[in-house]
């Protein structure tokens, strides 16, 4: 019953989103229905308070639907228990945020080392998964510099590594490049094509159209549901 595979790794039904605020509610998510295949790069876009956030946030298991169905690789996660949850979080998705959302005090390497110190691998794995995953975005000069040693483009970079560095089957982003100078974001953007290339699936929100550019398909949302839903041709290499 639970088991909705296929080619989809990511299904959702009738998905709702309410938040209660005193005497008011927002509804955020209207009944959202859509399927995402595996190794795709989407990008989804609409206007501030569109609900792309939440939409994300519920994708990513940082947070829970008011009603509605989501499965993940064929597994129906949104009736799982909180510590189930956590484990997909830690071991199927990684999460890029707007603000990169690194430990300041800690260098690039034990940022990146975070997910696997979760996991109870052991130090010498830790350092060498960590150090391949930096070098694998770009950064492997920069192990030992902290967030305020790096420019925003290369913060990204690390944030990105440490979404990566658990292998996991799908990488999520709220406005990576909402941060960034054009010229970074375009590095950034380049990042996210090379993943995809490789074979990640990669669902990211942007407001911005250049940045959507990147991704094969774009889903527009609009008070809570999508809109529209483009797919373009495969790209070719540029
Ligand atoms: N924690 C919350 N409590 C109450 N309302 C919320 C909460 N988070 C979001 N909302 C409301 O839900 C709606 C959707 O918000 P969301 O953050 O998903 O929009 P968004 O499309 O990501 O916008 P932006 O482009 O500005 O980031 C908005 O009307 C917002 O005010
Ligand atoms: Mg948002």
């Amino acid at each position: 019953m639970a088991d909705r595979s296929g080619d989809s790794i990511i299904v959702v039904e009738s998905l709702t989103k309410v938040y209660a605020m005193g005497e008011t509610e927002v509804h955020a998510l209207r009944g959202v229905s859509l399927e995402i295949a595996a190794g795709s790069f989407v990008a989804i876009m609409g206007p501030s308070g569109s609900g792309k956030t939440t939409f994300l946030d519920i994708l990513g298991c940082l947070s829970r639907p008011t009603s509605g169905h989501y499965w993940l690789k064929g597994q129906k996660v949104s009736d799982l228990p909180e510590t189930r949850l956590a484990e997909l979080r830690n071991h199927e998705i990684g999460f890029v945020f707007q603000n990169f959302n690194l430990l300041s005090r800690a260098d690039a390497l034990a940022n990146v080392e975070l997910p696997l110190l979760y996991d109870g691998i052991g130090r010498r794995e830790r350092r060498r998964r960590a150090r391949e995953a930096l070098e694998a975005v770009g950064l492997g000069d920069r192990l030992d510099h902290r967030p305020n040693e790096l420019s925003g483009g290369q913060r990204q970079r690390v944030a990105i590594a440490r979404a990566l560095v658990n292998q996991p089957s799908i990488l999520f982003a709220d406005e990576p490049t909402g941060n960034l100078d054009t010229q970074s974001g375009q590095s950034i953007m380049t990042l996210f094509r090379e993943l995809h290339r490789k074979g990640n699936t990669i669902v990211m929100v942007t407001h911005e159209a250049e940045v959507a550019a990147y991704a094969e398909r774009e889903i527009s949302f609009r008070d809570g549901l999508p809109v529209k839903d483009i797919c373009r041709e495969k790209t070719t290499d540029q």
